[in-house]
């Protein structure tokens, strides 16, 4: 066995730790290093230092269960941002469990990345049976090349993946490896009556999880997986994504106080059930000691990062739509409602893009419409 092979059999036992998988043998089977021959660690300060195959340590670090960046780009302002990783591999086992694969089936991929999922997938299907796109071009060639390089042959292409890849469709299952706010009706036309959609479902930063949906013929419907995961953002070129930041005069606006923690991810469900009650996407950020909201109707809040001795944080807000208020409402149905945990939300999408999120049962009669 060579050294790989031994770092791999490792890989594979701490993914198991969590549960044994039928994707052991492909853990065991791709070597990862050949799809990360390099990556990016981020330090406190925003510098980044890049790994490659020739350091000390590289080896041993591709073979953890971790995420790791494996691309990045410069914004106009001149900010290096992550554009492309390397899933935490025990999450993408979850997600191919999830998908509930078996042989004969036709996987559609969106977000190519490294290629070591698709070799994943190629490994356990065939790689006629899988498909694979990202936007971004020199990423889909670098993958083909490690891909070909093992004997490994799915189809990429470098594409927009909100429009799936209708020519080989039809799929059995789409997996997307980046969120998106909304799930493209596209993709229930290249899914099979029965067949399976996952994907990051995400209105806003942090506000949504992973969901499998099943493709009926009027609809796509499913429920949240268990865990909390969050992707990167789907982007719209092959370039850095341009970053939310919220901007507004924070000296306007109305005063309140609140007990809540205003980061998004202290409270993840109560921040996805508030996207309901919002008028689109919400920019999140910091401005000195506050966390700023903001959409792109003008509406803003900012809140105090730290309590004050009695526990309470200030609040401003403007614009049409009270952000924060909404929040603490969902944050109120919420603990009403039992404080239910992702496993208990679902979700309906509709071809007329209506995404309907619901509490048990899609007739519960307990949902809220995203907007
Ligand atoms: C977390 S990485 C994917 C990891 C990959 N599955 C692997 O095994 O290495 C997310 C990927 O989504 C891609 N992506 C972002 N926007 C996209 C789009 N509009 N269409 C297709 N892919 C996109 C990014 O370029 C990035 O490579």
């Amino acid at each position: 066995m060579t050294a790989w092979q031994q770092l791999a059999r490792g890989l594979a036992d701490e993914v198991e730790a969590d549960g044994a998988t039928a994707w052991r043998d492909a853990l065991e089977s791709v070597p990862r290093h050949v799809f990360v021959p390099r990556f990016y660690v981020q330090h406190a300060d925003g510098g980044w230092t890049e790994t490659t195959s020739r350091d000390d340590g590289w080896m041993t670090a591709v073979y953890r269960d971790r995420p790791l960046v494996t691309e990045l780009a410069t914004t106009p302002e001149g900010h290096r941002v992550t554009v492309s990783s390397s899933t935490k591999p025990g999450l993408m086992v979850r997600m191919l469990e999830a998908l509930d694969l078996h042989a004969g089936h036709r996987v559609l991929e969106i977000g190519t990345g490294t290629g070591y999922n698709a070799a994943l997938l190629a490994h356990r299907l065939g790689s006629e049976q899988v498909f694979s796109v990202d936007i971004g071009a020199s990423l889909v060639n670098a993958a083909r090349a490690r891909l070909t390089g093992l004997g490994l042959a799915p189809t990429l292409a470098a594409t927009h993946g909100a429009d799936g890849w209708p020519q080989h469709a039809p799929f059995d299952r789409i997996i997307a490896t980046c969120s998106l706010p909304q799930v493209p009706w596209a993709w229930a036309e290249q899914v099979s009556e029965g067949g399976r959609v996952l994907v990051d479902l995400k209105p806003s930063v942090h506000a949504g999880n992973l969901v499998s949906l099943t493709r009926h013929a009027d609809r796509l419907e499913g429920r949240f997986l268990p865990r909390w995961a969050g992707f990167m953002a789907i982007r719209d070129e092959d370039s850095a994504p341009e970053t939310l930041v919220p901007a507004v005069d924070l000296d306007e606006g109305t005063r309140s106080a609140t007990r809540l923690d205003p980061l998004p991810w202290s409270s993840l469900v109560p921040w996805f059930l508030a996207q309901a009650a919002l008028p689109g996407e919400v920019a999140f950020g910091y401005r000195g000691d506050k966390a700023v909201f903001s959409t792109n109707d003008g509406s803003w809040a900012s809140i105090g990062l730290k309590p004050d001795d009695t526990g309470e944080r200030e609040v401003r807000q403007g614009g049409p739509v009270r952000i924060w208020d909404a929040f603490e409402a969902a944050q109120r149905t919420w603990d009403e409602l039992g404080r239910p945990n992702w496993d208990r939300l679902g979700l309906t999408v509709t071809p007329d893009g209506r995404h309907r999120v619901w509490l048990d049962a899609p007739a519960s009669g307990i949902g809220w419409d995203l907007r």
